[in-house]
């Protein structure tokens, strides 16, 4: 039996199966597989914590976090949060266009929407996800403000030739995944005029 021990990077009342360390199946919610990660394709971990957990799953996982540096490491650190971790927000997200062939964020992005602005950083991480990768977020499940945040955003993603899909998250309760597929009609100009009449780059999106 896998030892359980709190989870200091998501508070000790949610508890998670530990393996190796922090999320470890986590990948699954997000609709990844285990040899996506042993594959080319570098990810990008949006509001990945302090203790960048998910930098576990593969070589090629990078995590982006403001509290990064701020903060001591947790009494069970993942090392490489060290080594591929960037102190940034994700409204500001300090890479190249299309660096990453998929950019996720778990609790953070479309979770936290008083704080963290919704428009700008979806519109930063399809700037920097490569054309044909993917933006997955982990989002409230019947969540009022994720919904009427998503009845304005998702025609404007649609018209600026972002796909998006929302389905019940695989292995987590009360998730869903998000998912915006940057396809190669994407025009993100166009997103941002569309977002900003429409009163999504506000510092906070509602
Ligand atoms: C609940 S934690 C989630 C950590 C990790 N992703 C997980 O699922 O365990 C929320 C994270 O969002 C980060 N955060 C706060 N403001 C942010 C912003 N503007 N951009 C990106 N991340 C932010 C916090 O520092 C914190 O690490």
């Amino acid at each position: 039996m896998p030892k359980i021990r709190p989870n200091h990077e998501r508070g000790v009342i949610e508890r998670t199966v530990l393996l190796t360390s922090g999320w470890n199946m986590g990948f699954r919610a997000l609709g990844f597989r285990k040899h996506d990660f042993s594959s080319e394709k570098r990810f990008l971990d949006v509001g990945a914590g302090h203790a960048g957990t998910t930098l576990n799953w593969g070589p090629r996982v990078y995590g982006a976090d403001p509290i990064l540096g701020k903060r001591a490491y947790s009494p069970h650190p993942t090392p490489m949060a060290r080594k591929r971790s960037v102190r940034a927000k994700a409204e500001s997200l300090p890479f190249r266009d299309q660096q990453f062939h998929h950019v996720y964020s778990t609790n953070s992005v479309g979770y936290y929407n008083r704080f963290i602005p919704f428009g700008q950083s979806t519109l930063e991480m399809l700037r920097v996800v490569a054309r044909e990768g993917d933006v997955r977020l982990l989002v409230r499940k019947g969540d009022p403000e994720i919904e009427r945040i998503l009845k304005k955003a998702t025609p404007l993603f649609e018209r600026a030739g972002i796909s998006v899909s929302l389905e019940s998250s695989r292995n987590i309760r009360n998730r869903n995944l998000l998912r915006l597929v940057k396809t190669n009609r994407a025009d993100l100009s166009r997103l941002r005029t569309l977002f900003g009449r429409n009163g999504l780059l506000r510092s906070v999106s509602i």
